[in-house]
């Protein structure tokens, strides 16, 4: 199924992004066959990098490691990479651009469709996004479709986040619009829907009936990374649990949809995020690391970091419970928690089943089982069941069933802009986050944000390389629970 052809055009081309994601999973596309034969990408920024643009991209594909077909087929590839220099609020410019975009068309045949990339900051979204309208290349000739990918963040609470949609959708109808969430990209996510769906064993289990609670992680031992002003006004909450862990949240939960069609996932989507009660704020847990030790090397608190507030009051980790308010999940459980600088990096779902009733074989509990759905690193599925230990007493100890996809498939694919960027030249919009969806994790997360800010902390509150601040241990202790990772 390849698309029809068209022209990509990436705004904020000079960014790290570009380089480094974008043209690789282009090209990896390219290599695939499953571009359009009459195709072409446009680079726009605002410096003047005619000359530069396309030699740095092929730097990045080559550092990427993905040039295994040799120099001809990147070299065919590179013909297709322009560069168009503009300010993002200059009309002359969008009037260039347009007119740049019809030559292309007329050279190569691709019929005025357009994929614009906003990979730029997001308070430029609506602005270029209107610009593009009033120089009338938001809506192609005919049945000539122009879509849109946004990069988050989608706002950064309730009110922002409907501002940003409303100003989208005064000159977007919301099927141009494709709003990525990386996360969607990944394949152990998108494998969710098949591992409960195309198979029957796992399915009849998925629920209050056999499933205890459910653990989503999203850990990494990386700090900050330089990104000092950005995280002051994101946190953890706003950076990756609001949108990445809510949307393996929502594939975990959800009903089977109808089809597995965009307008009936989102249905399904939408449905959880609006069954979940709102959070009582000691459902919630918040923390800030000091300095420590990560893979040995002695590493900075985040206060020290640069350009860092030396008494900021962000938090670098965020968890909380979630109750979702409906006939399958009542009294289950989901704890989620995402934070920088803790042990390991691990990204994973974790089902812990609840326990059979009687343990025939002795005194004390069974230990539970636990299905793992491990995103990365090490992406793979597996199940831990009891079993004899083999000798002349009745011992049970854990074992796994354990699929890797490395194993398997040859290499880990955890990363997933190829498929996005493929699922958009499609009209695709199963795998992107939607208006509605995004308003309803902001309206579950604003009023905790709220909460936090109106509380001072005694920060830092854990130390670099631990697994977060005490009190999020606590929150499941409460309920005689544990965080697990695999
Ligand atoms: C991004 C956040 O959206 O996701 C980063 O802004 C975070 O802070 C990243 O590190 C995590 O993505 P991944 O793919 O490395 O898990």
């Amino acid at each position: 199924n390849t698309p029809d052809p068209c022209i990509v055009v990436i705004f904020g081309a000079s960014g790290d992004l570009t380089k480094r994601k974008l043209l690789p999973a282009l090209y990896h596309l390219e290599q695939q066959n499953l571009l359009p034969e009459k195709f072409a990408v446009v680079g726009v920024a605002r410096r003047d990098l005619s000359k530069t643009f396309a030699p740095d991209m092929k730097d990045g594909i080559v550092k990427g490691g993905g040039v295994d077909q040799g120099e001809a087929k990147l070299g065919k590839f590179m013909e297709r990479v322009h560069y168009f220099a503009t300010e993002f609020d200059n009309d002359e410019g969008y009037e260039g651009l347009k007119k740049y975009l019809a030559d292309l068309d007329g050279k190569l045949g691709t019929g005025g469709r357009r994929l614009f990339y906003l990979a730029v900051a997001p308070e430029f979204f609506a602005d270029i996004t209107q610009r593009i309208a009033k120089h009338g290349m938001a809506k192609g000739e005919g049945d000539a479709w122009v879509r849109f990918i946004i990069e988050k963040p989608f706002g950064t609470d309730l009110a922002s986040a409907k501002k940003l949609n409303d100003d989208i959708h005064a000159v977007l109808e919301e099927d141009q619009i494709f709003r990525i969430d990386h996360y969607l990209g990944k394949e152990v996510v998108q494998n969710i829907p098949i591992f409960r769906f195309a198979n029957s064993i796992f399915e009849p289990l998925w629920n209050s009936n056999y499933i205890d609670h459910i653990q989503i992680t999203g850990a990494e031992s990386i700090g900050i990374e330089g990104r000092g002003p950005f995280y002051e006004g994101a946190g953890a909450l706003r950076d990756v649990l609001q949108n990445h862990v809510m949307e393996v949240l929502s594939f975990v939960a959800m009903e089977p949809p109808t089809s597995f069609e965009s307008a009936a996932v989102r249905i399904e989507k939408l449905k959880v995020w609006k069954a979940i009660r709102p959070v009582p704020i000691e459902d919630t847990a918040r923390g800030q690391y000091g300095p420590g030790k990560v893979d040995g090397q002695d590493v900075i608190g985040y206060r020290q970091e640069d350009r860092v507030n030396p008494e900021s009051q962000q938090v670098t980790y965020a968890a909380m419970k979630l109750s979702i308010d409906n006939l399958r999940w009542a009294g289950v459980p989901f704890y989620i928690r995402a934070g920088k600088r803790l042990a390991s990096r691990v990204t994973e779902v974790v089902v812990v089943f609840k326990q059979p009733l009687r343990n025939i074989f002795g005194q004390g509990e069974l230990e539970p089982n636990v299905l793992t759905l491990r995103i990365q690193p090490d992406d793979g599925i597996s199940v831990q069941f009891g079993n004899k230990v083999p000798g002349p007493t009745t011992t049970i100890d854990q074992v796994a069933m354990t699929f890797n996809y490395a194993q398997k498939f040859g290499k880990s694919y955890a990363s997933g802009y190829e498929r996005l960027l493929l699922d958009a030249m499609l009209g695709d919009g199963t795998l992107f986050a939607e208006g509605a969806g995004v308003e309803a994790t902001w309206t579950l997360m604003t009023p905790i944000l709220e909460a936090w800010e109106g509380q001072i902390k005694d920060f830092p509150n854990y130390a670099a390389g631990s697994w977060g601040p005490k009190e999020a241990d606590e929150l499941l202790q409460r309920d005689g629970r544990e965080w697990r990772v695999s």
